[in-house]
Order: C-alpha cells, then sequence, then structure tokens
C-alpha cells in the first residue's frame, strides 16, 4: 500500500498525499522588514511543484521583535499579506495546501535590543536577559498572534501552525524551566498557549484547522517528559487545537548526554504517544527522509501525516521522487516524468 500518497481530509483542509514541507526559517529577508521576497516564492513554489500535499510557510513572527534574527519573515503588518499572498497562490496552482507558522522567540530573539520573556531568565550566558512581559504585556501579546493569524487568512493559507515548540514564547511560557511567574500565566503554565488558542481560533473561518507544533520532551535536566506534555496538549486539544505537530526540544543548552537522537525517525514514538492518548491527529517529524519509512509511519498508524525538512531542502522534488521510489504512480508534471523514467 502507498500510504503516503492516500489523500487527508481535516475539516476543510483537503490534501493529495500525507506528505508535508515542515517550516523551515530561510534567514533571507532583504531589508529586515520581514517581507518575503523572490527567494522565499521560488523556495516555496519549487515544493509545490515537487508533490508536497502541504507546505507549512517558515516561522513568520508577530512582532518584530519576536524575530529570531532580523532576517525573518513578519506579518506584524498588512504590508505583508501581498508577498505572501503571491506565494500562497502559486502553491496552490500547483496543487499544494499551504499553511504558515506564525511565532514569537521571546528569549530566544536574537536581534531585539531586549528581548522578552515570561521570566527574566537569559537563554545561555551569551544571551540578553529578557524583559519579564507583565500581566497587561502578555495579553497584549495573544491580541498580536489573533491579529498576526487575521492577516494569514486574508493571505490566502488553508491552516495556521502555532509555534509552541523549540524554546519560543508559548513554550516558553508553558514549561516550569522557564516560566517562573506568580501571576496567572504562572498559576497556569497552560494559560498564555490557551488564550492564543482562542484568539486565533475565533478569527479563522470555522472549517479551518489550526496547528501545533510542540516539543513533546525537552532536554534539559529535570525538563518535562511525554506524560507532562501529554497533559499540556490535552489542555490545547480542549482549547481548539486540531492537529499536533510533534517536534521535541529547543527549550535551552543541553549537555552532551543530554542530546536528542539523531537517528531515523527519533521523533515519531512522541507522536504516536500523542496521537493514541488524546484521539488527535498528529504530524510526525524528524529523519524521515526514507520514503519506505515515512510511508511505514502512516502505514503503522504512527502518525496521519510525515514531514520531510531538510530532505525537502535537499530536494524539491522530495515527493515525487518517494512516488517513484515506492511505486505509486503519482503525477509527475508535465516532461519531468522522463527524469523520472515514467511511461507517459
Ligand atoms: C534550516 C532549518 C530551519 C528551520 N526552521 C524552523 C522553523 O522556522 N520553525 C520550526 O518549527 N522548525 C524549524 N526547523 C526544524 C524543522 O521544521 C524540522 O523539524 C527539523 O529539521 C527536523 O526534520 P528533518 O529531519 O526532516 O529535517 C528548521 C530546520 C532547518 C534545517
Amino acid at each position: 500500500m502507498n500510504h503516503l500518497f492516500t489523500p487527508y481530509k481535516l475539516k476543510e483542509l483537503e490534501l493529495k498525499n500525507r506528505i508535508v514541507m515542515p517550516p523551515m526559517c530561510q534567514y533571507a529577508v532583504l531589508n529586515k522588514d520581514g517581507i518575503a521576497h523572490d527567494w522565499h516564492y521560488h523556495h516555496y513554489v519549487s515544493r509545490a511543484i515537487g508533490g508536497a500535499g502541504l507546505i507549512i510557510i517558515e516561522m513568520t513572527d508577530i512582532d518584530p521583535d519576536g524575530r529570531t534574527t532580523d532576517l525573518d519573515l513578519g506579518l506584524w503588518s498588512d504590508e505583508h499579506i501581498a508577498p505572501l499572498k503571491r506565494i500562497i497562490d502559486a502553491c496552490h496552482q500547483y496543487g499544494a495546501k499551504v499553511g504558515i507558522q506564525i511565532a514569537h522567540a521571546g528569549r530566544k530573539a536574537e536581534d531585539a535590543e531586549l528581548p522578552v520573556a515570561p521570566s527574566a531568565i537569559a537563554y545561555d550566558d551569551k544571551s540578553k536577559i529578557p524583559h519579564a512581559l507583565t500581566t497587561e504585556e502578555t495579553k497584549e501579546m495573544v491580541e498580536k498572534f489573533r491579529l498576526t493569524a487575521e492577516r494569514a487568512v486574508k493571505a490566502g493559507v488553508d491552516t495556521i501552525e502555532l509555534h509552541a515548540a523549540h524554546g519560543y514564547l508559548i513554550h516558553q511560557f508553558q514549561s516550569p524551566y522557564t516560566n517562573k511567574r506568580t501571576d496567572e500565566y504562572g498559576d497556569d503554565p497552560t494559560l498564555f498557549g490557551k488564550q492564543v488558542i482562542k484568539a486565533v481560533k475565533s478569527i479563522m473561518p470555522e472549517k479551518m484547522p489550526l496547528i501545533m507544533r510542540i516539543s513533546a520532551r525537552e532536554y534539559v535536566d529535570g525538563g518535562y517528559g511525554i506524560e507532562e506534555s501529554i497533559a499540556f496538549s490535552k489542555a490545547y486539544q480542549d482549547a481548539g487545537v486540531d492537529l499536533f505537530h510533534v517536534s521535541s526540544g529547543g527549550e535551552g543548552p543541553i549537555l552532551a548526554h543530554g542530546k536528542p537522537g539523531t537517528h531515523a525517525a527519533y521523533q515519531v514514538p512522541l507522536a504516536r504517544e500523542i496521537r493514541s492518548a488524546l484521539n488527535v491527529p498528529v504530524i510526525a517529524v524528524g529523519r524521515l527522509d526514507e520514503p519506505v519509512l515515512a510511508n511505514a509511519v502512516i502505514g503503522n498508524e504512527e502518525a496521519d501525516l510525515v514531514a520531510v525538512g531538510r530532505g525537502m531542502l535537499r530536494n524539491p522534488y522530495w515527493a515525487l521522487e518517494a512516488a517513484v521510489t515506492i511505486g505509486k504512480e503519482t503525477e509527475i508534471p508535465g516532461v519531468y516524468g522522463a527524469g523520472f523514467s515514467l511511461k507517459k
């Protein structure tokens, strides 16, 4: 069975296959203005031509000070909408659906003069000590997520992904490692994430699914594990998340013995656990670039979708090659079939 190439539907998001291009920062903005340009256009549209079912545009920030670097994409103002729309429309033309990952880097905002975070704890000894957001400022941040999501919908996305992984702002709130607050956002470390989910959902079309990317375990000493992440994911699911994109780590500098595995499919067990504990669809990610393996992850019902990151940086036509490798007749565009020795 060619599980990888079966269609998938969640609410009104209909994908032609199970292959996702995960968000990958290009650090390619030209004038530190967050505006997408030709590099982004060609980068994403070539993966659409290359057969990806869902493309999730890289981490795109809700605030200039929420960027990991000044070269990130932004969506904090209306002038960001049209260049993104141009990319999204073109991807649609080639049969891919498009999501966008919206984010705030919090204390990982390297170029911000004064980064912000739940608590005034620096990422490492080379990073600035962030300003701890006041309760009022935290509420304003929720509103910035809402406004950004509204712009994403105007740009024509099919889904939105909230970045709650890799030690960025939502993760910083939910983790006891970075959240030492004494207000309501400390009493309930999932409160910020839940408020963001509800705010974003309030403007999304009802049938558009919301994705959340989580770090399902931390690697710092004493960091949370899968039990805790099942609990917070349940809270996020109840608040409105439709699909989890299961990653891990990124919360802080880690000791050699805590480093994540770099073997094939290393995060699939986490995706499987979240999927079965919450009875929720998941995207698995992390060294799944062997097509037979990616196909098996779907076939074994460990995940509903698989994301291939570095594999697609190497090869925009990863999905087309995967189809040929696992013997699936798929639509190879035009004369590209000749490149795959297919009879037309
Ligand atoms: C160049 C690069 C940029 C990335 N940028 C992001 C990002 O913007 N947001 C995110 O959640 N993950 C980001 N990631 C992580 C990927 O989405 C993915 O989870 C990771 O590369 C593991 O998948 P892979 O083994 O298929 O590459 C990035 C990875 C790479 C290589």
